[in-house]
């Protein structure tokens, strides 16, 4: 199996603030990245913005500014919300900069060469808003788009096509074959269910405005930005400029996207299909989650309603936002983000469980020896029982996250925490204390307790890396 792994989140578009959308993959994509590197694979870890695009275009426009001056005000946000949720990226990836136009170009020019692009004329509708072409029979509400709700444009304007049908049976073939490279399942039926009804070749060129890759072989046209934003997974591993890591990290690692499930078709599809034009490997998994309600409503500017990262990291700490998203839902279902539930999920798997574990067991190892550690006794069946609950646990940690089943994991990590305080609360250690002849069982039960601390310290760290990090400085 290799050892090389390579994960990403979406680019952001920086019209807005990180919310607790981004945050949610970013976070995802974290905790894989630390628990991968905890067994020793050679990480990267990729996320950045998506800054191109007629809509970023419009805005900058209508706040007076260069596209250039208003994507450059917004990216460092990201940047420090990333800083204060403690992710760790091996590198941020911005599409303006000049690697990421040098790679756009030589895939654009490999598929050309391929003789898979082809000019035409688009006319239809488009959302600026998702920055996808909208089909006729997808239109709702007379001319809105299907995702978002917005008004659709009418464009008609002189194209490139990329031959995306030419790779219908390819796609559809690879897919079938590889069970794990869409995730969930359900989600991989769509996707196969929607390539059956037919590809259409996709217009990868825009002439309407100029905040885009300017087109080699076809001036005047700038790249489409879901084409351009796609190729970014390949630019950040040396697609264009090292070769050595692009082997590494591309080649010979298992790349995995995550991404929500409003982006999966162009993720499963279009960037799929770019990447067999272009003669290069497809990615491993491509794994999409669910979206986030607050309170039970569509989260939206106008109802003012957003869950905004930095008030809640305020309000209850990095490590508790970060556990309460990885635990609240399972990866790929929707889920609703709500003041009770994430109170109820702090007072009591974090301060009652864990908290209480690791205090009760500091305590006593101070009160009763000290803080200095004893040799250990005999071995009883409440012991090797613990033993063998955290040997289970393991193979769950290590089954559900590699489906990225993260809430599953950390149910696992749960259960043993709270067999570990009935474990106290069975060998009653505050009995022992007061019986000469139990010492030596008293230093067996206490070094069992310390070490599933070690243990739990160990198994938390990628989900709340500044809690597991305190509980080894009190260790
Ligand atoms: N720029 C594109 C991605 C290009 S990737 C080559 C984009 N950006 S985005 O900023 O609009 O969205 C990024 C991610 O945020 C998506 O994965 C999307 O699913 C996620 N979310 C946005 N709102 C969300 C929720 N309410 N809940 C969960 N995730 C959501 O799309």
């Amino acid at each position: 199996m290799s050892k090389n792994f390579y994960v990403t989140t979406p680019i952001y578009y920086v019209n807005g603030d990180p919310h607790v959308g981004s945050a949610y993959t970013t976070i995802a994509a974290d905790v894989i990245a630390r628990y991968k590197k905890s067994k020793g694979f050679n990480v990267f870890f990729l996320t950045g913005t998506d800054e191109h695009g007629q809509k970023v275009e419009e805005t900058a426009r209508g706040r007076g500014l260069t596209p250039q001056e208003w994507v450059d005000s917004m990216a460092p946000k990201f940047v420090d919300m990333w800083e204060r949720l403690n992710i760790n990226y091996t590198d941020f990836i911005r599409t303006t900069e000049l690697r990421h136009k040098e790679a756009v170009k030589k895939i654009l020019k490999t598929v050309y060469d391929k003789g898979d692009i082809y000019k035409g004329e688009y006319e239809g509708k488009y959302c600026v808003s998702c920055e996808t072409f909208v089909p006729e029979n997808q239109i709702i509400n007379n001319n809105c788009c299907p995702d978002c709700g917005k008004e659709l444009r009418t464009v008609k304007e002189e194209s490139y096509f990329f031959k995306m049908s030419k790779y219908q049976e390819l796609l559809l073939e690879h897919i079938e074959k590889n069970p794990d490279f869409i995730l969930p399942i359900s989600r991989r039926n769509e996707v196969i269910s929607f390539i059956k009804q037919g590809l259409q070749d996709l217009s990868i060129s825009r002439t309407t405005f100029e905040w885009g890759i300017p087109i080699e072989f076809a001036p005047g046209h700038i790249t489409y930005v879901w084409f351009d934003a796609l190729t970014n997974y390949l630019t950040a591993v040396g697609y264009e400029n090292n070769s050595e890591l692009f082997d590494t990290m591309w080649n010979n690692g298992e790349v995995v996207h995550l991404l929500g499930k409003d982006i999966l078709r162009f993720h499963a599809i279009i960037w799929p299909c770019m990447l067999l034009s272009a003669g290069i490997k497809l990615p491993d998994k491509i794994v999409s989650h669910g979206w986030w309600t607050s309170e039970g409503e569509k989260m939206s500017k106008s109802k003012g309603n957003v869950v905004s990262p930095v008030e809640e990291i305020e309000k209850y700490g990095v490590d508790a936002f970060r556990y309460c998203l990885m635990r609240e839902v399972n990866f790929g279902n929707d889920g609703d983000y709500s003041t009770n539930s994430i109170i109820n999920r702090i007072n009591s798997d974090l301060a009652n469980d864990l908290g209480n574990l690791l205090n009760r067991t500091l305590g006593m190892y101070h009160k009763y020896f000290d803080g200095v550690i004893r040799e250990s006794g005999k071995v009883e069946e409440i012991d090797l029982n613990v033993i063998s609950l955290y040997d289970e646990t393991i193979k769950i940690i290590e089954e559900h996250t590699g489906k990225f089943e993260f809430s599953k994991a950390l149910e696992a990590i749960w259960r043993f925490i709270s067999r570990m305080n009935k474990y106290v609360d069975e060998t009653t250690p505050w009995l022992l204390i007061k019986d000469e002849t139990k010492k030596q069982r008293l230093a067996t039960v206490m070094n069992f307790l310390i070490d599933s601390l070690v243990k739990i310290a160990v198994l938390t760290m990628p989900y709340m890396p500044e809690a597991s990090q305190n509980i080894w400085n009190q260790l």
